[in-house]
């Protein structure tokens, strides 16, 4: 069996720092806002190249907390790409504004092109995804950004490590939110997440709103919600922050082989992409019959996911936006294919997996 991803192998490898970030948190007995939380947000802001960073529960959070710091609610629009994962347009939700849909490029990237015409009076931010590990063009987004006084909120939930123009992702917009879901590449084993800013006002609204509004941690002064990456999540991250590059530059080999080793013209691989531009959180290809594909790998033991079935704009809670707007979306949607990908997959899987799509007709 080859699954889709495999914690088992990540912790035979870092079992015994884990081990001992975990110990340490509980000899130590403090559970919140303590010095495992202090120490990520320090490494995590210096590795990004920020000035500071914000520990939250999850990368929802850290979407929903970045939109109430720049004061986007009830009435605003922000434009996200159809095709990400449900939270990202969730979290414009949760603020009360309202997510307008654009559709994808040849990369599944937000389609740069498509926005102009997306504007209104009630826009107040761009939302782009660096899906799948992918950085988005940041210069032209931060120019239309500029140009149309609209925050830049960068979900970057899938996209840790990854660069544009030299610069880490979260880096180049207003607000970087982060998600430490386990799968993401860096991944606690729990819930966390993380904003990463350059402003100091920001930086102080963002520490006040994941403590029910309290700046001080006793006066409330306005609103918040309770959000705050807990110490053992903190200190797992600590500990895996130190293999992220390692982990983001065996996954890029891993994409490299898949390239050489497929084969088959039918199946269409994700374009390769110049340093670090690309960290593969998910390596995803497109074919025809995708079920199908699908279907022949399960039965040969090869676990592939779909990210995603459907474009946001067919699910019930966000129907409303025309569809016709989508072309690109929707046919990849029916079209794409997740293959296994993390930096503890090993040759002969991937030789094995290459395989089965190379005799696929
Ligand atoms: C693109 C994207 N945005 C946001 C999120 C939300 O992150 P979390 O699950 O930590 O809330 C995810 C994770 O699933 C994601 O993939």
């Amino acid at each position: 069996m080859i699954p889709f991803v495999d914690f088992t192998r990540e912790y035979k490898e870092i079992g015994k720092e884990i081990d001992v970030a975990i110990k340490e948190v509980l000899e130590r007995g403090f559970f919140i806002l303590g010095p495992e939380l202090e120490n990520f947000e320090k490494k995590f802001a210096e590795y990004c190249d920020a000035k500071y960073c914000v520990g939250v529960n999850s990368g929802t959070d850290a979407l929903y907390l970045s939109l109430l710091c720049a004061g986007i609610g009830p009435g605003d629009e922000v434009i996200v790409p159809v095709n990400t994962a449900v939270p990202t347009a969730m979290a414009v939700s949760m603020s009360g504004a309202k997510p307008v849909f654009a559709d994808c490029d040849e990369n599944f990237l937000i389609d740069i092109d498509k926005i102009p015409q997306l504007l209104t009076k009630k826009t107040k931010a761009i939302m782009p995804v660096h899906l799948y590990g992918r950085a988005c063009d940041m210069g032209r987004l931060k120019k239309l950004a500029v140009a149309n006084k609209l925050f830049l909120i960068e979900d970057c939930a899938q996209s840790a490590g990854a660069e544009w123009d030299g610069k880490k992702v979260g880096t180049l917009g207003d607000f970087g939110c982060f998600s430490f879901y386990p799968t993401k590449n860096l991944g606690a084993y729990g819930d966390g997440g993380a904003v990463i800013i350059n402003n100091e006002d920001y930086y102080k609204k963002l520490l006040a709103s994941r403590f029910y509004g309290q700046a001080d941690r006793v006066h409330c002064s306005g609103f918040g919600i309770n959000s705050r990456l807990d110490e053992i999540q903190a200190a797992i991250l600590n500990a895996k922050l130190k293999h992220l590059d390692i982990w983001n530059n065996a996954r890029q080999k891993i994409a490299d082989l898949y390239r050489k080793l497929i084969t088959n013209p039918k199946i269409i691989l994700p374009a390769a992409s110049n340093d670090n531009n690309h960290i593969y959180h998910l390596f995803v290809i497109r074919a025809p019959k995708r079920d199908s594909l699908k279907k022949i790998l399960e039965d040969k033991g090869i676990k592939t996911a779909i990210h995603y079935p459907a474009p946001l704009s067919r699910h019930s809670f966000f129907a409303g936006a025309k569809q016709e707007l989508f072309p690109m979306a929707d046919q990849y949607a029916g079209e794409i294919l997740s293959l296994p990908m993390h930096p503890f997959l090993e040759e002969s899987e991937i030789r094995e997996i290459a395989d089965v799509l190379n005799n696929y007709a």
